[in-house]
Order: C-alpha cells, then structure tokens, then sequence
C-alpha cells in the first residue's frame, strides 16, 4: 500500500483516537519463527540511526513509519534524491506511513509486535506507555521520559508486564569500555563513593540554550504536522529552527544538557552504586529563563547512604556548557602519558570521576578504559576486554526470545535513573536554593515553581492511561 500526501495529511488531521482502543491487550504472537514486526516512531536524527540498527537484524520486519516530517517517511518508503539528484530507492517500501501515532495504533494494532520510539523527549512516555498497555515491546530513545512522575511510571508499569521486553537507548552502555569501568565500580576499586564528578561539553555549540522563547510566528511548513509535534506539551505557535534537533534545550520538549547526557554517563555509575531518589538538588546557573534550559550550569543533588556510597552518603556534582570540576583538587596526576596533562586527557567529550575512600575512578564516556588513580598516581592495571554487545540486536534477542530481564536499559532501571536526571534537569527554575525533594509526592518539598514540571498535565486530548 502506498500513502498519498493527502491521505498523510487527513490522517495527521485526524480526531485523535479513543484511547480506548489503543489500550486494549493486543494478541501475543508466538516467537520462535516469525520475525519481530515493528513500528518505527520517529524517523529523522537519531530515528533513522535507530531504524537502521533494528533493521538491520535478520528476524525484523519493519512495518509502519511515522514521523510529523511527511519528507522522512517519504524518503524510507517512496525514496528520495541524494545531493547530485540521482534517485535513491525506497529502503522500506512496504512499511505503512503516518504522521499520527495513535492513528497508527489504532489501525494496525494486530499487525505490530513491538515499537521504536525517537521522537523528541516530551513525546516518549505517552508512546511508549500506549504501546505497553496494549502489550508491545518497547525500544525508547534516552531520556526515558521527560518529567519525573511519567519516567517513575514507565518503571513501575514495566514491572507488572511480563511478556514485554523494554530497553532504553543508551547504546553506550554495551560497548567494552564502560562494560570494564561498570566491573571496576561493582568490585568497589576505590572502596565506598562519597563524591561523583561529571561533566559535559554540552549545549554550547550543539543547540541553544538559556534564551528567552521566541517571539511571533513563522508559516508551518507544509510537510510538519505542528500540532503533532507539540503533543502532551502545551500549545505554542510555530517558529522556525525549533525542529529537527534544537528543541532540547527548551524545557517544554528536552531536558537539556543534564538529562541529554547524563543518560550516557551516569547509568552505569547509578545502577552499580545503588543510588536512590535524590535528597535535594541545587542548580548554579547561568543565563536560565522560564523557557530554555541555562547556558551553563553547576547542580549539585545529593543521595542517601546507601551499600556503596560514603556514609553520609553521595554528592553528584554536574557541570555543563564549559564549566568542568577543577581537576587537580580531585586527586588526578599532573602529567599523564604522552606529555599531556590530566585535564587534557580526561576533558573530552564528557566524563565521570568517583571519588572513593581507596582512590579516584575516572570513567570515560566511551573510547577509553577506566582508570584508577591512588594519591595521586596511576594504579598499573591491565584493562580487562569483557566482550561488546549491539544494544539493538539485545533488545530484539530478548523480544524473540520473551526474556523480559535480558536487556541491561530495561525500563524499570532505566526509569529510576531517568527519574533521579529529570529532578535534577529542572532544577534550574528555582535556582541558587536547595530544593528538597520528596519522593512520596515526586515534588519538591520547597518549590511549586520547579515542582510544575516534575509532574506535568498533558494537553487536553493527549492523557495516556497508566501515565
Ligand atoms: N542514543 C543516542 O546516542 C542519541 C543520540 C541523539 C539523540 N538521541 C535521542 O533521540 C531522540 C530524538 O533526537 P534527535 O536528535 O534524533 O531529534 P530530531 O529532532 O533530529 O529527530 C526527531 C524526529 O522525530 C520526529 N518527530 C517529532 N515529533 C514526533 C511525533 N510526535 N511523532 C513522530 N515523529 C515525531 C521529527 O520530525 C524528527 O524526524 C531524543 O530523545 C534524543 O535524546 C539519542
């Protein structure tokens, strides 16, 4: 079946769905020999990348596409051009196309067994939340979620759904070297961590952030579906350069720096140190406003004592947008090999340091082992391969499989780091205070003001049941 601009764009015009029908358990198909058939939400930046992964696994069909950029979808079913104009073929000229996920569900609802979400941040818990409740596997792009109450929830439901497979995209975590640093923090080579540095290059170069909202209105483009886009987030004209890609750094649709990437860098050092809920949280930032994330930031969240931790507890202490923790103070050498000073190596792209009761743990964000430093000096330590997986190939393992606890991103941790990064994310609305969380409620205890995006209510017609 092929999908003409018009029908796309009925569709995207379409009521939305009831709700009802998209929460109806749908039928389980037995495994063993069929391939995984799979709707893929989301199919520009980081959606095609994803795409492609999955595919590229010999036991997936891909069956639907959608996307709120018509050009996406049409490019993957119908083909395109490359920039010389010569034709590319369509890759997948048997999937179904949408604009509208929940059209999607509705229609196609016995012939899809599992789900790829990458859209942007404010959309993934509504999608991945129906697709569980009418009994799909679900692959979600990081951040989990975008506040904290629906990041707790996608845990929590996940837990009560046995024959769903779930899994964050947090492909790094499959790779050898954070395989080896997860080792040396679960076999405690610095003793109990009371302190956890981390640092980020970004936002500064890679999307705007800590500038006041727009003003006016652009024309929407023909091939965006605006309202589509916007979603659960409330209603707000169009402007140009707010998609692809730069809508993270506004806090009604990204989590900023903090959420973007401490997915990547602080999964394995939360679940191997057993962190809880945060305590409270402090954001020393710079340039923050009601409607973007700031330029640069300092926060502070502090943890509860727990098995691994100091014990007075733990400090996570998270710098972005050119700020970095000052380096030397932190017990790294001064030289390095190669004649290059320890800021110089471990500066990078981002990182963690733990410091422990035995030594300093640096761990790199990807493309470096761990390494452990006693006063001051290099432990000689050999760094032990143990082996990389394809994170997306795991996930689709474990779906054919039906083994629910294969994937090491599956969604009740996931959601529980997820939760612990969004407290933090918003924590610049109410800066230069110690916001006390209180996990009960999920809001801080202090401030209604930051409080109001830990919990958000969706745009009238876009709740999801469960969220
Ligand atoms: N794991 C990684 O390394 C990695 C890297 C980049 C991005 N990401 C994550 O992937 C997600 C997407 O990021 P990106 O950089 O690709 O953004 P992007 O804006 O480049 O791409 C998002 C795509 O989703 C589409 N879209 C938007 N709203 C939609 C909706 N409601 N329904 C269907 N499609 C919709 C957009 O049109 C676009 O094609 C984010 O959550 C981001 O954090 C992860």
């Amino acid at each position: 079946m092929t999908i003409s601009r018009r029908d796309f764009v009925l569709a995207s015009l379409a009521a939305p769905v009831s709700f009802k029908a998209v929460t109806r358990l749908s039928r389980q198909r037995p495994m063993q020999n069929s391939k995984l058939r799979v709707a893929k939400i989301g199919c520009g930046g980081m959606g095609n990348d994803d795409l492609r992964a999955v595919a590229s696994h010999p036991m997936v069909e891909i069956v639907a596409l959608c996307d709120v950029d018509r050009r996406s979808v049409d490019a993957l079913r119908l083909g395109t051009k490359d920039k010389e104009g010569k034709a590319v073929p369509p890759k997948f000229p048997q999937a179904k196309g949408f604009a509208d996920w929940r059209e999607l569900f509705s229609t196609m609802e016995k012939d899809f067994d599992a789900v790829v979400v990458s859209t942007p941040d404010h959309m993934h818990a509504a999608i991945s939340m129906a697709a569980m409740n009418m009994g799909k596997h679900v692959y979600c792009q990081k951040p989990l979620a975008h506040g904290a109450w629906e990041n707790r929830r996608l845990a929590e439901v996940a837990a009560t759904k046995p024959n769903i497979v779930t899994q964050m995209g947090t492909q790094r975590i499959a790779t050898k070297w954070r395989r080896y640093g997860a080792k040396l923090m679960r076999d405690g080579v610095v003793g109990r961590v009371s302190d956890l540095y981390a640092w980020t290059n970004r936002p500064a170069g890679w999307w705007p952030q800590g500038g006041d909202r727009p003003q006016g209105s652009d024309p929407i483009p023909e091939w965006l579906s605006w309202d589509l886009f916007l979603g659960v987030s409330p209603e707000r004209p169009y402007k140009d350069g707010y998609t692809p890609f730069n809508w993270r750094g506004t806090i009604d649709w990204g989590t900023g720096a903090f959420g973007d990437m401490g997915c990547h860098m602080l999964d394995v050092p939360f679940y191997e140190l057993e962190l809880g809920m945060p305590r409270s949280v402090r954001c020393d930032p710079e340039k923050a406003t009601s409607d973007q994330y700031p330029e640069r930031e300092t926060v502070v969240v502090t943890y509860a004592a727990g098995p691994k931790t100091g014990a007075n507890g733990l400090k996570l202490h998270w710098f972005d947008g050119g700020r970095f923790p000052d380096f030397r103070s932190l017990g790294l050498p001064e030289g390095w090999e190669g004649g290059k000073t320890a800021e110089e190596v471990v500066k990078g792209d981002g990182g963690v340091i733990a410091v422990g009761e035995k030594g300093v743990l640096w761990f790199p964000i990807e493309h470096a082992w761990s390494r452990v430093f006693v006063d001051g000096k290099p432990v000689e330590m050999t760094p032990k391969d143990l082996g990389a997986s394809n994170h997306w190939h795991d996930w689709v393992d474990a779906c054919l499989a039906g083994k629910k606890d294969a994937c090491v991103s599956r969604f009740e941790k996931a959601g529980r780091l997820c939760e612990s990064l969004s407290i933090g994310a918003v924590s610049s609305l109410d800066p230069g205070k110690e916001l006390v969380f209180d996990a009960s409620s999920c809001a801080f205890a202090n401030s209604p003001t930051a409080s109001r995006m830990l919990r958000r209510t969706p745009r009238a017609g876009w709740s999801v049941a469960n969220l």
